[in-house]
């Protein structure tokens, strides 16, 4: 990434034309299993909520390059609607300088606004996502397959209960 500019102004809405770049980035970070994944298994019940896809992209002396990308499908648990995070992802390269949270904090800023939405929930590492206001949910979260409880994480409404299914109509 070059070395001027915050990162915030070089995130910006996906579009059609990042996508073969963002396939190779997952490729990379997550290797051929990720479509094995639960997290995965919601994402193709529902489809991306479009107003909140971004990706970090970096415009060089060799072209524009996309270096992480972030996007949010809508889900249901219970009678709540809500976002499923995911995938993020940052490039090895530029790993650990803080593209991950900004990344989620700028998203999130906007995710809030969308009031028809009242959590968002993730798989992941707490001591990661709760710099971003993540906590644990209870055990009546139910995932449509195998998830280590103590990596399921949500945001905003935490009492939510019941099955989890992706929520297409709601993209
Ligand atoms: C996880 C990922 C998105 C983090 O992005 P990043 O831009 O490197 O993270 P940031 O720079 O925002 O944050 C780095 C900090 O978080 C910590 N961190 C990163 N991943 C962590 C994890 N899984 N658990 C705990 N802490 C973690 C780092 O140690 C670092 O700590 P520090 O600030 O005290 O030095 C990135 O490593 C990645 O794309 N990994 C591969 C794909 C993946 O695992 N995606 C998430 C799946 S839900």
């Amino acid at each position: 990434m070059s070395a001027t500019g915050k990162i915030t102004d070089k995130i910006i809405a996906t579009t059609p034309a990042h996508k073969a770049a963002i396939e190779t980035l997952l490729a990379q970070g997550f290797g051929p299993g990720r479509h094995a994944r639960t997290a995965e298994r919601l994402r193709e019940q529902s489809t991306a909520y479009t107003d909140l896809s971004y990706v970090l992209s970096d415009d060089t002396a060799e072209g524009t390059q996309i270096l992480a990308s972030i996007s949010y499908s809508p889900i249901r648990v219970g009678g709540d609607a809500g976002l499923l995070l995911g995938p993020l992802i940052v490039s090895p390269i530029l790993q650990n300088r803080g593209i991950g949270v900004e990344l989620m904090t700028y998203s999130l800023a906007f995710a809030d606004k969308l009031t028809q939405f009242q959590f968002v929930l993730l798989v992941g590492d707490l001591p990661y996502y709760q710099r971003v206001g993540f906590g644990s949910t209870s055990s009546a979260v139910i995932m449509p397959g195998p998830v280590d409880a103590a990596r399921l994480l949500v945001r905003g409404k935490t009492d939510i209960a019941g099955k989890v299914c992706g929520a297409p109509d709601l993209a």
